[in-house]
């Protein structure tokens, strides 16, 4: 059996049994969730290589799914698969990342094509040398963001707390990584945990751990994220969202540096490093009473607070120059930079998503760039520049997104003369979902005309 894993996640039972059969048949490894939720937990203990996902589930649905599974940082691909799929659907789920969408039945044949497709590049990405080890590089030319980094730094060496503040996206956790790297500790692990990914029980144990028996369903003892981070860092994303609860148990780890297992009847002691981060207002959530205060001033020994990318100057120019090497290399490009409309543009806009979102159009940009440089419309930039207006959160209608779609659909074909395996492979989705969207075009021309 293949060492590829996959998470499929379908909520109907025989649907499910029918696409797990035939995907050990094809001699993959495959773990099955009956929800996003439970997903959710499959997630967080195992690392997947792709997840397929239906779209309509009850308590969670796909793309809920994947905003959790992204907004967690992680690259894993994802792929839908739905009943009843509108373009909307499709393209919303394309743009928060999702690499294709089919629609039931799904051959298996399909299926195929595109694990082989996600497995070439993981291949591609370990071969190209230099990108696993700038995995977590940051970089800046801005002022004051390096004087951020040196502070980092030179607070490395103790064992105090950190509390990251910043906006989504603006590298928050590649600032822990930065402070463990550069730590006595950075032999031992640094673990993540994201406290807003599980329901309180489920994260109570995930920090830590529980016995035997604690509860129904723990039917071995496990350890928990600060007993596997031990001599390390362990690093606590999106904070605030915490229960109180688990609060109090873990202003208890600070002051005594110990723990209690679920089920456990003596603590265990523990050496770890906290860096907590979150891109909420922490004071207003100490206002409201959802964050205790005497926990705020324990994480908040060493303060950082990232600035947005929209307030680093050049940095813009110089990640976007950063990231089209990092894409040219792993998709063999060799797209040589911006024009300067492209760089007028992307100075323009506000960066909600911050470097996250940049990274995403960039990425997007050198994929699909037909000449040397990265022209304005390869962008794909459907926003409006920093404006007042633009500040409020985006609400882009969903028709300019199927005329973008429907933009670069045509534009591919255009490219390739036609060729429509060649324009599925340059738009980086499946030649079966290209014809889907194709005939889905011609049925609206019939009805148009
Ligand atoms: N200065 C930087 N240089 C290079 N890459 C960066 C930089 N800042 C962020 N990134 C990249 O942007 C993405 C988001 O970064 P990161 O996960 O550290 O942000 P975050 O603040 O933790 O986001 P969130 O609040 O959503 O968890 C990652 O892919 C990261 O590698
Ligand atoms: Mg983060």
């Amino acid at each position: 059996m293949s060492a590829y894993k996959i998470l499929l996640v379908e909520d109907e039972c025989d649907d499910r049994e029918a696409l797990n059969d035939a995907l050990i048949d094809l001699g993959y490894s495959v773990v099955v969730a009956e929800d996003g939720i439970d997903a959710l937990v499959k997630i967080k203990r195992m690392r997947f290589n792709l997840i397929i996902t239906d779209f309509q589930m009850p308590k969670m649905n796909g793309i809920e799914l994947l905003r959790e599974v992204k907004g967690a940082g992680s690259d894993v691909p994802v792929v839908f698969i739905s009943g009843h799929s509108t373009v909307e659907t499709s393209v919303e789920a394309m743009r928060l990342g999702a690499l294709d969408f089919f629609l039931k039945p799904v051959s298996i044949e399909a299926i195929k094509e595109i694990i082989e497709k996600v497995l070439e590049r993981e291949t591609d990405r370990t071969k190209v040398s230099g990108v696993s080890q700038d995995r977590y590089r940051l970089v800046t030319k801005d002022q004051n963001m390096t004087q951020l980094m040196d502070l980092a730094k030179t607070i490395a060496s103790s064992k105090a707390s950190v509390l990251i503040q910043g906006d989504s996206g603006t590298g928050k956790e590649l600032f822990a990584r930065l402070i463990h790297k550069n730590s006595p500790r950075c032999s031992k692990p640094f673990v993540a945990v994201n406290c807003a990914a599980l329901p309180d029980g489920l994260l109570e144990s995930e920090l830590f751990g529980h016995e035997k028996g604690a509860f129904t369903g723990a039917i071995s003892r496990k350890l928990g994220k600060f007993e596997l981070a031990q001599g390390g860092t362990i690093l606590l994303d999106e904070i605030t969202e915490m229960a109180l609860h688990l609060q109090a148990k873990l202003l208890r780890v600070l002051q005594e540096e110990e723990i209690d297992r679920v089920g456990g009847n003596k603590p265990v002691s523990t050496d770890v490093r906290i860096i907590a981060t979150t891109n909420q207002n922490i004071e207003t959530a100490i206002k409201e009473k959802s964050f205790r205060e005497d926990l705020y001033y324990r994480l908040n020994v060493i303060p950082l607070k990232i600035p947005p990318l929209k307030d680093r100057g050049d940095d813009v120019i110089v990640l976007a120059e950063y990231f089209i090497e990092k894409y040219n290399r792993i998709d063999g490009r060799s797209v040589k930079g911006l024009t300067d409309t492209a760089i007028q543009l992307l100075k323009s806009m506000y960066w909600r998503g911050n470097v996250r979102e940049l990274e995403n159009v960039i990425e997007r940009a050198v994929l699909l760039c037909k000449g040397k440089f990265i022209e304005e419309e390869d962008l794909f930039i459907t926003e409006k520049p920093k404006t007042e207006t633009a500040q409020k959160k985006s609400s882009m209608p969903l028709g300019s997104l199927r005329e973008m779609e429907k933009q670069l659909i045509f534009n591919a074909l255009d490219q390739t003369n036609g060729n429509r395996t060649h324009a599925a492979k340059i738009l980086g989705i499946n030649v079966r979902t290209l014809r889907n969207k194709l005939n889905e075009y011609r049925d609206q021309m019939k009805i148009l005309t």
